[in-house]
């Protein structure tokens, strides 16, 4: 791999910024192969050289991969002149990392949103081809049916002729305002909502709780965000 300055790479893992990499550096706590680095604009190959910060050596990745739970509030865009996007919810330096959010959630829904910039897996989750799961927790007003759940399974066309793939609709609770989990395959615009309201049972809330083979980590607050693991991601590979 083409060598980078020491101050990209490490900022890269999101744990330190730029200016605390140059302070680090200059106080002789950054060795690329033991030896301390003589400034933070020092290249290194980041796949090849053993570099060590603080005495931690340090887990270069090539991507970056993060699970945000997003709240409610935050565009899923990479940028946007009139609001907030999830991007905002990152520290600085992953910022300026392209990264670009897995898909969409509606400003308001909340819940696992996966963040990267490795555009090939990226493509490959979306894309219906794969059919990945992508798991939903929903309240709605009004109360479901097995009905319900049958015209789910059975693949719905709505009011305006788009036309949905056999999904789950599985009750939690059913009362004036119930609650469900949905699972689809694809990912129309809107599709949760519009499938429910189709039903006449429109949704007042909705949370994505799993995608693919990964559950939203429920040790994250809203608005918090971790890495994923490297199992995780090769958990991603293998969905
Ligand atoms: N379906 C919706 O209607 N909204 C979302 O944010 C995700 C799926």
């Amino acid at each position: 791999m083409e060598k980078q300055r020491l101050d990209k790479i490490i900022a890269s893992t999101g744990r330190w910024s730029r200016r605390e990499v140059k302070n680090l550096t200059r106080q002789g706590r950054v060795l690329v192969d033991g030896i301390p680095a003589r400034s933070a604009e020092e290249k290194a190959d980041p796949e090849t050289a053993e570099i060590t910060v603080n005495g931690e050596v340090l887990a270069y990745r090539r991507f970056t991969w993060i699970m945000l739970n997003k709240p409610a509030g935050y565009l899923s865009a990479t940028e946007d002149g009139k609001g907030a996007t999830v991007l905002d919810l990152l520290p600085p330096e992953l910022q300026k990392q392209g990264l670009f959010p897995v898909g969409r959630l509606d400003k308001d829904t909340e819940g696992l949103l996966l963040l990267t910039n490795e555009g090939g897996l990226a493509h490959e989750l979306l894309s219906p081809k794969y059919h990945v799961e992508k798991v939903y927790y929903a309240r709605v007003a009004g109360r479901l049916t097995e009905e319900d759940c049958r015209a789910f399974a059975a693949g719905m066309t709505l009011g305006d002729g788009l036309v949905c793939r056999p999904a789950g609709l599985e009750i939690l609770a059913a009362g004036e305002e119930s609650e469900a989990r949905v699972t689809l395959r694809e990912g129309k615009f809107h599709q949760v909502k519009r499938m429910l309201a189709c039903l006449g049972k429109p949704v007042v809330y909705l949370e994505r709780v799993r995608m693919g083979n990964l559950p939203l980590d429920t040790s994250l607050s809203r608005g918090e965000f971790r890495f994923l693991t490297d199992a995780e991601v090769e958990a991603l590979r293998n969905f």
